[in-house]
């Protein structure tokens, strides 16, 4: 029961003078329960809503973002495709690109991991996720491995931006601290934490409560990324640094082939701001994001909103004419984003009908069993239409996207099908470099022992036969050129 006593409180009214004209003063039933301690904390998450915002959205929300007519003019985009030219440009020329542009300092990996992964149904940051098959090393070891392989062969650092949420945000920090950063020095981590999106109910379009004294947020999508890196100051710190070109890509993809050079150099060869990796889809209804040209710009379209009959559109050759799926991986220019900093707020914002658990004055939490509420997010690659020279660039995808999205026993995405795929890839480098991997045998190799095949070719023993899972460490490989006549024991 509301007394007078709270009417009078200064806070409340100032809080009720916020949220009465936006229909939302529910937010404050919980208030006559709550603590000194808590009602501040409460009233900082009100007053940073922007209202008026929200209210907008609500009122879209059946405006489903029309992009038939974009559709209709939707063709393949302009792409180098795997192991070709790219515009007399040859692989190798724009491989040793990218190694230059490594060595003089001018690119830093970003890594965006605020998502909740919720599909996945691991109860931490999935950063932390312990998927290496045979190691049980995390995802950000495995990532942060393969930027200190990439700084030894540059010879100089190359700093890692780390985008985290007020969901994963904490308990990375002391992840990584707890690790030592797993090798990389304090002053190559950025760490910044993106903005939050509150959860509205999607019948009345009341904002949901988690708990008496806080709302329910949370992240606003990977497009949050502009804002927050420079609201952070990160991008001016990697700026100041010499850095003019960002490496993209997300926290699921173990295989992703972070800051590789080949993709680096197309992308500043061809004089492109902001280009993206892609895989021919295996189906037309893999799902992925169709990277697709209209008119002169490019753009994704989400899987979702491609209609079937332009999925299944086949080229004169017989192969699907919007073959390119992107994997999530950009290369981008700092003054790019710079560029576009005015958009942060510009960025159109994707709704979507989700679950979410909520606090109800009347019948405490609720745990709801089909979706009931709208969230808000922004993606990051609807920047991409506003980029000068956007291009795809192809990569292998059985060798650079085994995603992990979903929990145990799915039937795409889940560990099995990551940890599969990426014992496959380590075995070809194996017998690539002369090894006889045992049928059914785990094998798994550290990148900092290699990052390809070509990297494996002559560190191992000649003729050697493996016959039980191995995870190859620098240890293991040190161990054995200190004394090569011995076959390596795996333990
Ligand atoms: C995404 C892409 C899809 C692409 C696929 C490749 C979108 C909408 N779709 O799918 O086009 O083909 O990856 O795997 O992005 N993240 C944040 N903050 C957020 C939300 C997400 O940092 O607020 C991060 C996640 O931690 C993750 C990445 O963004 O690293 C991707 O997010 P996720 O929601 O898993 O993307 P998907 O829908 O799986």
């Amino acid at each position: 029961m509301m007394t007078d006593g709270f009417h009078s409180d200064p806070l409340y009214q100032e809080l009720e003078r916020l949220l009465e004209p936006f229909g939302q003063t529910h937010l404050l039933r919980t208030w006559p329960q709550l603590t000194e301690e808590q009602r501040k904390k409460l009233a900082e998450q009100i007053r940073e809503l922007d209202l008026p915002l929200l209210q907008r959205l609500y009122e879209k929300r059946h405006q489903v973002l029309d992009v038939s007519g974009l559709l209709e003019r939707a063709s393949p985009p302009r792409a180098v495709r795997l192991g070709s030219d790219y515009r007399g440009i040859p692989p190798a020329e724009a491989r040793a690109k990218g190694e230059q542009l490594l060595r003089e300092g001018r690119v830093a990996a970003l890594l965006v991991a605020g998502g909740q992964g919720t599909r996945l149904g691991f109860p931490h940051p999935k950063g932390m996720f312990p998927i290496g098959p045979v190691s049980g090393h995390s995802l950000f070891q495995i990532h942060i491995e393969k930027i200190l392989a990439r700084s030894r062969k540059a010879g100089r650092p190359i700093p890692l931006a780390l985008m985290t949420s007020p969901a994963t945000h904490q308990e990375t920090v002391t992840y990584l601290e707890n690790h030592r950063r797993f090798g990389l020095s304090a002053d190559d981590l950025y760490i910044f934490c993106q903005g939050t999106m509150p959860s509205l109910d999607a019948d009345t379009g009341k904002i949901l409560l988690a708990a008496p004294d806080s709302l329910a947020l949370s992240p606003d999508g990977h497009g949050g990324m502009l804002a927050a890196v420079i609201r952070s100051g990160t991008l001016q710190k990697l700026r100041d640094r010499g850095i003019e070109y960002i490496f993209y890509f997300q926290v699921d993809n173990p295989l992703v082939d972070i800051l590789a050079p080949e993709v680096i150099g197309y992308h500043v060869l061809s004089g492109s701001e902001m280009s993206t990796e892609v895989v021919a889809k295996q189906s037309p209804f893999d799902k992925v994001g169709n990277l697709v040209q209209v008119d002169d710009r490019l753009c994704i379209i989400e899987y979702s909103d491609l209609p079937p009959e332009l999925a299944e559109k086949r080229a004169p050759d017989g192969s699907l004419l919007l073959w390119a799926g992107s994997i999530g991986v950009h290369v981008i220019n700092v003054d790019f984003l710079f560029r576009v900093a005015d958009l942060a707020d510009a960025l159109p914002y994707h709704i979507a009908q989700k679950k979410v658990d909520y606090y109800d004055p009347d019948q405490g939490y609720v745990k709801p069993t089909a979706p009931n509420a709208i969230k808000f997010e922004k993606f990051i690659f609807d920047l991409i239409p506003h980029a000068k020279n956007a291009i795809a660039i192809e990569v292998d995808a059985a060798r650079h996207f085994a995603p992990l999205k979903n929990a145990p026993g799915a039937e795409k995405d889940a560990p099995e099908h990551v940890r599969a795929q990426m014992i496959a890839l380590h075995r070809s480098w194996l017998q690539a470099a002369g090894a006889v991997v045992e049928d059914g045998v785990p094998v798994e190799i550290s990148p900092l022992v290699a990052l390809d095949a070509e990297d494996l070719r002559d560190r191992i023993p000649k003729n050697w036969r493996i016959t039980e899972p191995i995870f190859l460490s620098p240890e293991f490989i040190s161990a054995w050129s200190s004394s090569p006549q011995t076959t390596p024991k795996t333990e």
